[in-house]
């Protein structure tokens, strides 16, 4: 029998009684059961960084959280952190990891911020689609979340989301719709915050609509936990579409509530066979009718391989933002005293619900601190004192404690807490040769970054962290990381913190009143300059762009413009570059971001290699989402196309038209 006749086999034998209990769970990480038909409970665990403790009862390998995999803008990487955290899932009995987080970063000040991968829709979907592609591989569910644009924990409970109808289309929903269409998604959770008036888990536009009748969904949305409470009726989620309520203690979807509304005929029978139908199908795409997942594994799902692919990742995403005159890498042949310092030299970030639902508990971690031990070991002195060092290292940055990179809470300033601003100021008088090493998973303010010779922006690297910092500050790793969000100067230039409209909102309501301009867009529209743009990230190594050739005659709506150009390592090591490609739409009738990205790619060159890049754009690329027609338009006949190492850096330049 097919998956699809199992599904009506099992529902034509469920009684009503037991249909409605499997509407909410069973208890916090639990689905309810129905033993006489061999459905057991299914077991749902968070993620993303890796498969939590407080929700597994075991210890996983704690990956760098999704800031750092953004910054690596590697789709293969993500593909396979996707088959770890799949496999470790599996093994600790999970059906459900309940990741990628997918949130647009809208305010760098979102405690969310380090759980999510980017400002850039493009970005955001080119790795949650490898990343649920992974972790399904493993026949585990993923579940990308939170459905939709839930952009800060101020108010996360209860303000509603005013935003245009173009803005969705364009910056917050094209993430959910790829891995739906291109990695068929097999869960959603829905938001705590309210969409245009409708909370998201009653939201038929979100949950119907869009999610199941344009993208194709066939599994089961989740709700954020306790995030049904705000919602009008049980008979308002259900026909919305809403599939699971979790967790299922104290839940507006129990037994008594649901059958109420059924008893009074405002869910009927076809309400629930269509709301479970996803839920057992996900049950039997994972396996779990047939043989009921199970944890494999004692009280430790992490091994060595998922640990050597955390310290990949970290390594992967370290961001080199500033390098004057070759500071780094250092040698540590050439250095006799080390100094290293500041607060996060030491401190461990992958505790058990550090940073609230993600935070993971592995058998290990290894601090900057010990990883410059083990580097060091033999050939030069770590020492506490900046003053006769030969170099100092710095480690600044936030913690995963509620007020910075934490959930429920947002922070406050964009800046470093005073108190490390000043240490930073006292390192530097004492010894000018100082690198700062941020650790942090949100953008801050560096009013001082002109005084340091080097920045590492390293954020929260994971268990295996300190090694890969140790390899980046001596030269066994070239760094390639590069920025998936804006690091603005100053709070006020961000786009969502023009008012308290715009941020947090009055708890009610908040408005989205930039639009589509979030992030770069915003910063390129206003011609603000940023302290970091978009993309940058600087290497020990140098790359040179060359011979941009692009396919000629116009662009027509059946046939794709094709594009290369020549990526050649100018330098004297081996490194990657993450080559952009930004389009630019020169005579749009409606005002667009002055540029999107559309392409990337990441190139691995050794000294002196060069290699042709290709691309292909299509028709849609260049399309915008107009709130007059309802539809995707390109009316524009001129287009640019900017290829660079940043949004800010762009090295190659070419317009074409386009005959619609
Ligand atoms: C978070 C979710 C998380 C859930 C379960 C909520 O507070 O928003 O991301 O998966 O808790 O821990």
């Amino acid at each position: 029998m097919n998956d699809e006749a199992r599904i009506q086999t099992l529902l034509e034998r469920m009684t009503v009684a037991e249909k409605i209990a499997l509407c909410a769970g069973k208890n916090f990480w639990q689905t309810n059961a129905v033993e006489r038909l061999g459905i057991k409970r299914l077991r749902l665990s968070d993620g993303p960084r890796g498969v939590a403790w407080h929700s597994s009862g075991k210890r996983g390998t704690s990956f760098p959280p999704a800031i750092a995999l953004a910054a690596s803008w590697d789709r293969d990487l993500a593909l396979r952190f996707g088959q770890a955290l799949g496999a470790e899932a599996r093994a600790a009995g999970c059906g459900v990891i309940l990741g990628p987080a997918v949130n647009i970063c809208r305010t760098p000040l979102n405690g969310r911020t380090f759980e999510y991968l980017t400002e850039d829709p493009y970005l955001n979907k080119e790795l949650a689609v490898p990343m649920v592609r992974g972790i399904q591989s493993n026949r585990v569910a993923a579940c990308v979340k939170h459905y939709a644009a839930n952009n800060q924990e101020t108010y996360r409970m209860k303000t509603d989301v005013d935003v245009s109808e173009r803005a969705l289309r364009e910056i917050y929903l094209p993430v959910f719709e790829a891995t739906v269409k291109e990695a068929d998604a097999w869960t959603v959770m829905a938001a705590y915050n309210a969409v245009r008036g409708l909370a998201a888990c009653e939201n038929p536009d979100l949950l119907r609509s869009k999610l199941r009748e344009e993208y194709g969904f066939r599994g089961f949305v989740v709700s954020d936990w306790f995030a049904v409470r705000r919602t009008r009726s049980p008979a308002s989620v259900v026909k919305a579409g809403m599939n699971l309520e979790m967790p299922g203690k104290g839940s507006k979807l129990k037994a008594k509530n649901v059958q109420q509304a059924f008893d009074q005929g405002e869910i009927s029978v076809a309400d629930l066979d269509d709301n479970l139908a996803g839920l057992l199908r996900v049950m039997l795409l994972t396996g779990h009718l047939d043989e009921p997942i199970r944890s494999t594994a004692g009280k430790n799902v992490s091994t060595p391989e998922h640990q050597s692919l955390a310290r990949e990742m970290a390594a992967s995403g370290i961001t080199l933002l500033k390098n004057d005159q070759r500071t780094l890498p250092l040698s540590r042949n050439q250095l006799k005293k080390v100094a290293v310092l500041g607060p996060k030299a030491r401190r461990r970030n992958c505790l058990p619900l550090w940073g609230g639902s993600s935070g993971v508990w592995p058998p290990h971690e290894i601090t900057p601190w010990q990883g410059l031990k083990e580097k060091l070991a033999g050939h030069c002195e770590l020492v506490r004192s900046a003053k006769d060092a030969d170099v100092a290292l710095l480690f600044l940055g936030l913690g995963h404690r509620p007020g910075q990179d934490s959930e429920i809470r947002d922070r406050k300033i964009l800046d470093l807490p005073p108190k490390q601003v000043a240490l930073l100021r006292k390192t530097l008088r004492e010894n000018p040769n100082t690198i700062v090493v941020l650790v942090n998973g949100s953008p801050v303010s560096m009013d001082w970054a002109d005084e340091v010779p080097a920045i590492i922006e390293a954020w929260y690297p994971g268990m295996e962290g300190g090694h890969a910092i140790a390899d980046v500050l001596f030269g066994d790793v070239n760094p390639s990381g590069k920025l998936p969000v804006t690091f603005p100067r100053r709070l006020a230039d961000s786009p969502a913190h023009r008012s308290e409209r715009t941020y947090p909102g009055d708890g009610a309501t908040v408005h989205y009143d930039e639009g589509v301009f979030v992030g770069y867009r915003h910063f390129d529209q206003e011609g603000i300059q940023p302290l970091f743009p978009f993309g940058h990230g600087l290497s020990y190594t140098t790359f040179d762009y060359s011979e941009l050739r692009v396919s000629a005659g116009p662009l027509m709506a059946d046939q794709p413009l094709e594009l290369s150009f020549k990526l050649t390592n100018t330098g004297d090591r081996a490194g990657s570059e993450v080559v952009q490609l930004y389009v630019s739409d020169r005579d749009c009738p409606q005002p667009r971001p002055p540029r999107e990205l559309k392409r990337f790619a990441k190139v691995h060159l050794e000294p002196g290699e060069g290699r042709e890049i290709h691309f292909q754009l299509a028709h849609e690329d260049l399309a915008y989402w107009s709130e007059k027609g309802s539809a995707w338009v390109t009316d524009s006949t001129c287009f640019s196309i900017g290829i660079g190492a940043s949004s800010r850096d762009i090295r190659l330049q070419e317009r074409y038209r386009q005959v619609s």
